[in-house]
């Protein structure tokens, strides 16, 4: 079953606040939101305390019936499953086959707080309260498949994306598959910092390496065919993805194709793929008409994001991926940028996560994430990418986008310190106007309106034209 397809199951003790966190992890997925709880007393039309009155285990046959018929329900959902419900076997079962399992793991004393006063049957006595307290641990350690502590960090697990400084290290276990064969594949400079750490990690899954070329080079059908043919794993093996963007991009596409489809899992080592290329799904290569031109969508089966691969990158790649921290801030309306690294790499992702989840195959709202880039695009075009990188063009595309939606740029002026570039001024404006992103002769513009992102806004060409000038010097 496709990830995307599954529910996100919470569980977690009483007073764990998964009611709170599973209606806004829901409302921030696109999904419908079920409390097992409620859903079990609308069905009896009693309330948990009548239920509990005729016996616990009345209430539980009642409850692993709620339980199945959520997870057996045809559109993921975000289910909120009561303490007790992992008692059940079928109920164990359906969590393994069509959810994502996660534990919302909460101090004793918070879920105390929470629960005491409240008219929960097994809440009335702090003793007992504690007692299986501890009990219920090792049953939601067993079924969880990750571990939450905020919304951020589900939404992160329904997208599959780990986030753990460190991770590295842990590949073998990571790395989805039971312990199938992996082909690891990565370019030439971060095989020799990172490589070796994640070869041993895989221990005895590792089936082959293979060596992409670098930067965009490896986004080419060349390098692809390359690659289709060193490939020496079956249809259960994985691909894992060790670099920056190209690298997931690339060996996503591989993975999406090879004999079908086979599963991959990311490494993200760049800023630019932790907090934006390794998540989503989208996977391509280059053609010499334009950049991703040949590609498909293929969500991996997970993303192991270390933040702590950062560490070895230059100044220069790390502000190639800042212009992309500051867009998802300015998206999320928050200055993400100020985070610490570990931090910042998480808020970005699950941003990005949550968009994807919505609309995971770029019909509608995930348009946002292109804010700045149909300015950006024209200028790299023009440059004929060189001369040019794309973190600098889309730090001036967002001056632009900012200018265009009535807003100041300060943050970008200060973060980015975007300079006009020296492009042939024609050129641009006719990439500009060559975009996937022009309908019917007018150009659609992503803009940051006052309540958020909006994108598809239709935007005067004189406008256009005088705000993408205004990033060309000379
Ligand atoms: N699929 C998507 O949704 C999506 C989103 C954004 C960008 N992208 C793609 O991503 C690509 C750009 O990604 P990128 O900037 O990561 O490029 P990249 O893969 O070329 O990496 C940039 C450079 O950083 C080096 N590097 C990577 N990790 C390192 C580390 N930990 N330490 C030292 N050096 C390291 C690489 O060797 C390379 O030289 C573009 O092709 C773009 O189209 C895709
Ligand atoms: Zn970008």
């Amino acid at each position: 079953m496709a990830l995307t397809d599954k529910h996100l199951a919470l569980v977690g003790f009483m007073g764990a606040g998964k009611t709170t966190l599973g209606a806004e992890v829901a409302r921030r997925i696109g999904r419908r939101f079920v409390d097992l709880d409620e859903l079990v007393e609308s069905n009896a039309e009693r309330s948990i305390v009548e239920l509990f009155a005729e016996g616990e285990s009345r209430f539980r046959e009642l409850e692993a019936r709620a339980a199945e018929e959520s997870l057996t329900w045809p559109q993921p959902l975000v289910v909120a499953l009561g303490g007790g419900a992992l008692a059940d076997e079928r109920t164990r079962g359906l969590l393994r086959e069509r959810a994502v399992t996660v534990w919302l793991d909460r101090p004793l004393a918070d879920c105390w707080e929470r629960a005491r006063g409240s008219d929960r049957p097994l809440a009335r006595d702090k003793a007992e309260f504690e007692r299986l307290y501890h009990e219920r641990r090792s049953a939601y350690a067993d079924v969880a498949d990750a571990t939450a502590h905020d919304a951020d960090d589900a939404v992160l697990a329904a997208a599959g994306v780990h986030v753990e400084r460190g991770a590295i290290h842990r590949l073998g276990n990571l790395v989805p598959g039971d312990g199938s064969a992996a082909a690891l594949v990565s370019d030439p400079h971060v095989a020799g910092i990172h490589g070796m750490d994640a070869q041993l990690a895989l221990g005895p899954r590792l089936a082959q390496t293979h060596e992409l070329p670098h930067g965009e080079e490896a986004k080419t059908l060349h390098a692809l065919d390359r690659l289709w043919q060193s490939l020496r794993i079956d249809r259960t093996g994985t691909i894992v993805a060790l670099g920056g963007g190209c690298t997931t991009d690339a060996a996503g596409f591989a993975a999406a194709t090879y004999l079908r489809g086979i599963a991959w899992t990311p490494v993200p080592t760049s800023l630019v793929a932790q907090v934006d290329a390794a998540i989503g799904g989208k996977t391509a290569v280059d053609l010499p008409q334009g950049k991703n031109l040949v590609g498909a969508f293929h969500w991996p089966d997970r993303t192991v994001i270390d933040p702590a691969l950062l560490e070895t990158l230059s100044d220069r790649q790390r502000r190639e991926g800042l212009a992309e921290v500051v867009k998802t801030g300015l998206l999320a309306g928050e200055p993400l940028w100020e985070l610490p690294d570990g931090e910042l790499v998480r808020r970005c992702a699950a941003f990005k996560s949550a968009v994807c989840l919505r609309d995971p195959h770029d019909d509608g709202e995930r348009k946002m994430l292109n804010l700045g880039h149909t300015f950006a695009h024209a200028l790299e075009t023009a440059a004929g990418y060189e001369g040019l990188t794309h973190g600098r063009a889309v730090a001036l595309g967002l001056k632009a986008a900012l200018k265009l939606s009535g807003r100041e740029s300060r943050e970008v002026d200060d973060l980015l310190q975007p300079k006009p570039v020296h492009v042939d001024r024609e050129l641009a404006w006719q990439a500009m106007q060559r975009d996937k992103k022009v309908v019917r002769g007018e150009l659609r513009l992503v803009l940051l309106g006052t309540r958020g992102p909006e994108w598809d806004v239709s935007v005067p060409s004189a406008d256009v034209r005088s705000a993408l000038d205004e990033l060309i010097a000379g």
